[in-house]
């Protein structure tokens, strides 16, 4: 590997959320973070080096998009996603949580039903709810390791309640699917069969072990690309969140308008300048650092299944088909949901995300971040498989 992912960063006192907000979040001031998703690692040597060009420039005033940048943005979306957005399809937001929002308001009125897939990433929900708009959820179902969808549930609950809008997360966090071709080709039959349109969350699409593939949402079809919103952001990929820069495709001219209109009510206007700084050199000249970054995810991947084989057989990992999320299933110890983070928080030291805050499907769940240098995760696992020893 040309880049070392297993140099420890001190991340306290920087402003970030995962380690300075701990105290204020009700937990142990020395706690071991590993929920929120982003990762322990500073971003792409060739990022680092365009976001100093840009400070020793010195200016930071209103920025706008150029050719090259979309060259560079359909370039990689051609090169790892074979996809082709037109430039005018392109609509930028400081996040796809913002985008969401503009979705949910572009779509659906108050009191209309959105329909998500839980457990799923918490603001989906939070979005829906705090829009005033009906919250519908599908569940889906684990079978020896894995998630499915209930296909018959998800449409007869998009009827039952009249919805207008899907949030899909694709793929899945927290339960770490990749939806496959077939998957994501029967929900958006069930969306164009009752005039649901979908939001596709592809933020994790960078992270997709083989022999998994991603597809992307408007791919599907010429009818999936009308009924359809797409967010990709390299905030993920590159560990950018803090630049707050993202981007939605919309094909349906109809669609994306209504979707400006959102965005531009909320008087957010040009993108940020830093942002989409790192985006370009991302496009450009990100590609080898995030081949050695899966190498590291996945060794760090093996190494946590090993781990609890011999020192947590209980705890049961979903094997992971993407993302550097894994959901972790403490059922069989025969402890409860509050017991179980209890332990895990205030004995073993360890702050991951519990299950239930992505639905009720979680309870027994605890998601982990494993984008962390090997030191900290094997701290992190003695640690739990410590604070579990005598329970
Ligand atoms: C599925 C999903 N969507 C969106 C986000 C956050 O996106 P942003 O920071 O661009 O709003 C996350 C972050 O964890 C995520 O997991």
């Amino acid at each position: 590997m040309s880049y070392n992912f297993n140099t420890v960063t001190d991340r306290h006192g920087t402003n970030c959320i995962k380690t300075d907000l701990a105290v204020v979040r009700g937990k142990p001031a020395d706690v071991l973070s590993l929920w929120v998703a982003d990762m322990d690692f500073p971003t792409a040597p060739a990022i680092l080096e365009a976001l100093h060009n840009r400070v020793n420039h010195g200016i930071f005033g209103y920025s706008c998009l150029d050719d090259e940048f979309f060259a560079a943005l359909k370039n990689w979306m051609q090169t790892e996603h074979d996809f082709s957005p037109d430039r005018r399809d392109l609509v930028t937001t400081p996040g796809v949580v913002f985008g969401i929002s503009c979705a949910i308001k572009a779509c659906t009125k108050e009191g209309d039903a959105i329909i998500i897939q839980t457990p799923v990433y918490y603001p989906f929900k939070n979005m829906i709810e705090l829009n005033n708009r009906k919250l519908v959820t599908s569940s889906l179902y684990e079978r020896d390791g894995k998630y499915f969808i209930d296909f018959e549930d998800f449409e007869k609950k998009i009827i039952d309640n009249n919805v207008k809008l899907f949030i899909l997360c694709s793929p899945h966090n927290p339960v770490s699917r990749v939806w496959t071709r077939e998957e994501l080709q029967k929900l958006n039959e069930i969306c164009l069969r009752h005039n649901v349109v979908v939001f596709s969350d592809e933020i994790h699409n960078d992270f997709v072990y083989e022999p998994n593939k991603h597809t992307v949402f408007s791919n599907l079809s010429p009818e999936a690309a009308e009924n359809s919103i797409v967010s990709m952001s390299v905030s993920k990929t590159f560990n950018l969140a803090g630049l707050q820069f993202s981007t939605n495709f919309i094909k349906n001219p109809v669609l994306r308008n209504k979707f400006k209109i959102e965005k531009d009510k909320t008087g957010y206007d040009e993108p940020s300048l830093m942002g989409l700084t790192a985006a370009l050199a991302a496009y450009k000249n990100g590609k080898p650092w995030l081949l050695d970054l899966h190498r590291h995810l996945q060794d760090n991947i093996t190494f946590l299944r090993s781990f609890l084989a011999e020192n947590l057989p209980k705890v049961r990992l979903i094997e992971p088909e993407g993302t550097f999320l894994l959901w972790l299933d403490f059922s069989a110890l025969g402890l409860s949901d509050s017991e179980i983070d209890d332990i895990i928080v205030n004995k073993a030291k360890v702050w991951l995300d519990r299950g239930t805050m992505f639905g009720p499907e979680g309870e027994f769940y605890q998601r982990i971040n494993v984008a962390t240098p090997r030191p900290v995760l094997e701290d992190a696992l003695n640690r739990i498989s410590e604070a579990f020893k005598y329970v």
